[in-house]
């Protein structure tokens, strides 16, 4: 944390100015500030919700006078009339006036885009260690958020194992498939992820909005040859396909790709978004990557189609690369996770000899990180 040694009303009152020792000066409003109070008038002590709306706060919200002192900063709100404190550390942390311009396509903090290079520091966590010791699911999850990926290792060869691997941070999404779905030869295989063809990698379920967020797969007999997974991180893909060809990275940006799946009776699911999508501030955040449920793309005006299409054709070479794939064999009880807004998994082809069982199943993005932030909390609280 840097020190605060002053602090200056700007504006009328209207924001204020935080200068640390230094020099570093980051800058406030006084709405801003008086939304974000920690009184027990404005945030609930016991859950820390917010107890006012925004229409609580005066229009015309200002600050009479602002000190340090006691290691925080007190400020006086009118025309309320409300003296307020405020915690520097949190201030810090939570600082707005940053004027660094990020390139479309930024990554948030903490994510760290990979290519085959992964392969040397696969993260992997020990299913019993990671049951009993939360700093080794709190290690392991961290390693997952980091890489959208992670391996689990000897846990039970049971049906249903997989459960257990999604307990670890949260809870399965039961999808049409049901609460979990088979991978393995079937004779006539309604979904071609049932057949021992090798499969293009891919983000699961874009037909569906929104898509699951974690994808399980757990290994329960692999004796056939072949059959080894790969994943590929799409973050890394659209990275590259943004130094390569940028003019056709914005295209698969700005525009809607459609996928659809109605390979079930009962069953007609659309969606409509970008291959790869960005927030409005051109954060990264997801891809969506699966040639066997692409739809008619109909939403490119006919003057970019031919470019879109040259730029999705990129893409997939660039998915297709082997120097970015992290490729591998699971045993059973073994399984692996993706998040599926990022990370690409595929299977190469098996031969019938043998078996290969697999048992899969979603989860949500938000229990993991939820289950990983809570731990990581409670670490602060103990320190
Ligand atoms: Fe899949």
């Amino acid at each position: 944390m840097c020190e605060k040694t002053r602090v200056e009303i700007l504006d009328g009152g209207a924001a204020i100015a935080l200068t640390s020792s230094t020099g570093v000066t980051c800058r406030f409003h006084a709405v801003w500030l008086r939304d974000n109070a920690w009184d027990e008038n404005t945030r609930a002590p016991g859950n820390g919700q917010r107890l006012i709306t925004l229409g609580d706060i005066p229009k015309d919200t200002s600050i009479s006078a602002a000190s340090l002192g006691g290691g925080g900063l007190h400020l006086t709100f009118m025309p309320e009339n409300r003296m307020i404190a405020y915690d520097l550390a949190w201030l810090d942390d939570h600082a707005y006036d940053k004027t660094a311009a990020r390139p479309k396509g930024w990554t948030a903090p903490g994510i760290e885009t990979w290519d085959a290079q992964l392969a040397n520091r696969v993260p992997v966590g020990d299913f019993a260690s990671l049951r009993r010791n939360p700093m080794d699911l709190r290690d392991w999850l961290d390693d997952v958020r980091r890489y959208g990926f992670g391996k689990v290792t000897g846990g039970p060869v049971e049906n249903g194992a997989l459960f257990e691997v999604a307990a670890l941070f949260g809870h399965v999404r039961e999808t049409n498939y049901g609460r979990h779905f088979e991978v393995r030869t079937e004779v006539k295989p309604s979904n071609l992820a049932y057949t021992g063809l090798g499969l293009q990698a891919h983000t699961d379920n874009p037909y569906r909005d929104p898509v699951p967020t974690v994808q399980i797969l757990y290994c329960l007999e692999n004796s056939a040859k072949g059959g080894e997974n790969m994943v590929v991180d799409g973050f890394r893909a659209a990275e590259r396909l943004r130094e390569q060809d940028p003019h056709g990275f914005d295209l698969l940006t700005r525009y809607c790709a459609k996928f659809e799946y109605a390979g079930s009776s009962g069953v007609c699911l659309r969606a409509r978004r970008p291959m790869i999508e960005l927030a409005p501030d051109g954060e990264l955040i997801a891809i969506r990557f699966n040639n066997r449920s692409a739809a008619a793309i109909t939403d490119v005006p006919y003057e970019h189609m031919a470019d879109y299409y040259a730029a999705y054709r990129r893409l997939g070479e660039i998915i297709d690369d082997p120097g970015m794939e992290v490729t591998f064999k699971l045993s059973p009880g073994e399984s692996f996770l993706v998040d599926n807004t990022r990370v690409l998994h595929a299977r190469k082809g098996y031969s019938g000899a043998g078996s290969r069982w697999l048992q899969g199943c979603y989860a949500d993005k938000d229990g993991l990180l939820s289950t990983l932030a809570a731990i990581q909390l409670k670490d602060r609280k103990a320190a």
